[in-house]
C-alpha cells in the first residue's frame, strides 16, 4: 500500500543524519555529562556543542537553554514554574482559547492553586484582538502565555506585538513557538520573548526532547526537583542521545530552512487550490496569510471527520481530524469552536500538516483519491437523510 503521511504538525520522522549522529551516545560514548573523569568529558562536549547547535536554530545564548522532556515539559516549567516564583500576591495570568492542552490545563491547573486566568477570546480566522490582550493585562498579571503558531490550524500571531504589550506593562511573555521553530524563522535575540519552547519531535528529532529558553535575568522555579543539571533549572541526569538529536536535528533546520518552506508552501497550496476546485462546499480554517506553511485545516460540509480519516487511512494517506492529541476522543475541537465554527463543521474538519518527505506524487495522490472519496459519503449521508427524513 503507498503510505503518504501528511500528519506533520503531530510529529515528524527522525531525520537518518539524526539519528546516526546519536548512535553512538547509546554505546560506546555512554558517560554520565556530570562525571569529570574519561567517560564524561567527552559526553559533556558533545552536550555544550547540541547546545550551541540550538541556540544557533533560535538565536539565543547557549546558557539560555534548558533541555527537557518536550514540548509539555517545556511549557509546564515555564508555567509553573514563573507562577511558583512570583513575587508578592499576583495570581493572575492570560492566555487563550487556542492555546495548546500543555499551556491551557497549566493554567486550569494555576486556577486550581488559587490563580485567576483570562482566556482570550479569538475571531473567526483565529486572530486575537490586541486590544482585549492589552486590557486584560493588570498590575496583577504574573504572564502572558499565547503561542507562535497554532498546531490545528497554523495561525500565526503577531508575537513582536504581544511581546511589547506585555514588556510596556511589566508582564513576562511566554511564547510556545513549538510548531514554529523549524518551519519559520524564530529569533530569540529580536523578539519581546522571555521564554519559548522547542520539541524535538516536530523537526526530525525524536520524541522525548524538547528544551525551554529562558533569557537571562527571568527568574523561574524548577519543575523536576534533582541535581544541578541545566544550572539548577532541570534536575535529573540529562537524555544525552535526545540532545545530540535534537542539536543535530537543529542544524539541519537551519541549513536550508527558507528554501525547504518555500517547496513545502507550494506543495501545500497546490493541494489546498486542488481541493477547492475539486470538491464542493469546502473552507479554509484560519488566516489565509499568517499561517504555517506547511498547514491546511479544512472542513469538508457534510462529511465527518470520523468517516473520511479511516476511508483515506484505508487508502494509505495519514491526516488528523484537528490535533493529534484530541484524535481519539470525540470531543469537538476547541480551537475550531472558539474560532466560531458550529460543532458540526468542527467534526467535519481534516488537518493535513506536511513536512520536508512530501513530493508533489503525494499531493497529486491526495488530490485523486480524495474528491470520490468525499461525493460518496456525502451521497451515503444524503440517502439516509432521505429514508430517515
Ligand atoms: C503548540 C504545541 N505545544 C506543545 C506541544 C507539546 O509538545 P510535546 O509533544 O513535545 O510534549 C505540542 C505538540 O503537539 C504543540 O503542538
Amino acid at each position: 500500500m503507498r503510505k503518504i503521511y501528511l500528519d506533520n504538525n503531530a510529529t515528524t520522522p527522525v531525520h537518518a543524519e539524526v539519528l546516526e549522529a546519536m548512535l553512538p551516545y547509546f554505546s560506546e560514548d555512554f558517560g554520565n555529562p556530570s562525571c569529570v573523569h574519561w567517560a564524561g568529558v567527552n559526553v559533556r562536549k558533545a552536550v555544550n556543542k547540541a547546545r550551541e547547535q540550538v541556540a544557533s536554530l533560535v538565536n539565543c545564548s547557549p546558557s539560555e537553554i534548558v533541555f527537557t522532556s518536550g514540548g509539555s515539559e517545556s511549557v509546564n516549567t515555564a508555567i509553573k514554574g514563573i507562577a511558583a516564583a512570583r513575587k508578592g500576591g499576583s495570581s493572575h495570568c492570560v492566555t487563550t482559547m487556542v492555546e495548546h492542552p500543555a499551556v491551557f490545563n497549566s493554567c486550569r491547573y494555576l486556577e486550581r492553586e488559587g490563580f485567576k486566568t483570562t482566556f482570550l477570546e479569538v475571531d473567526r480566522s483565529g486572530m486575537l484582538d490586541l486590544s482585549e490582550l492589552e486590557a486584560a493585562l493588570t498590575e496583577n498579571t504574573v504572564f502572558a502565555s499565547v503561542m507562535y503558531a497554532n498546531n490545528e490550524t497554523g495561525v500565526i500571531f503577531p508575537v513582536g506585538k504581544i511581546g511589547e504589550i506585555a514588556a510596556e506593562k511589566d508582564v513576562c511573555f511566554i511564547c510556545d513557538t513549538v510548531q514554529a521553530i523549524g518551519k519559520v524563522p524564530v529569533n530569540f535575540r529580536e523578539l519581546p520573548v522571555d521564554m519559548m519552547t522547542v520539541s524535538g519531535h516536530k523537526l526530525h528529532a525524536p520524541k522525548g526532547i524538547g528544551a525551554l529558553i529562558v533569557r537571562s535575568g527571568v527568574r523561574l522555579l524548577p519543575l523536576i526537583h534533582g541535581g544541578p543539571q541545566e544550572k539548577n533549572r532541570r534536575g535529573g541526569t540529562e537524555n544525552v542521545p535526545g540532545i545530540i538529536g535534537l542539536g543535530k536535528a537543529c542544524e539541519l533546520a537551519r541549513k536550508d530552512l527558507e528554501e525547504r518552506q518555500a517547496r513545502i508552501r507550494s506543495l501545500r497550496d497546490a493541494l489546498e487550490t486542488g481541493l477547492k476546485e475539486k470538491v464542493r462546499n469546502v473552507k479554509v480554517n484560519g488566516h489565509p496569510v499568517q499561517r504555517l506553511p506547511n498547514t491546511l485545516s479544512m472542513s469538508f460540509d457534510g462529511v465527518f471527520s470520523e468517516l473520511l480519516l479511516p476511508e483515506l487511512n484505508r487508502k494509505g494517506v495519514a491526516v488528523s481530524a484537528g490535533s493529534a492529541c484530541s484524535s481519539e476522543s470525540r470531543e469537538v475541537s476547541r480551537v475550531l469552536s472558539a474560532m466560531g465554527l458550529d460543532s458540526t463543521t468542527a467534526r467535519s474538519t481534516i488537518r493535513f500538516s506536511l513536512g520536508s518527505q512530501n513530493s508533489r506524487e503525494d499531493i497529486d495522490y491526495v488530490l485523486e483519491i480524495l474528491p470520490p472519496l468525499v461525493d460518496r459519503i456525502r451521497s451515503e449521508r444524503n440517502a439516509h437523510l432521505r429514508a430517515n427524513p
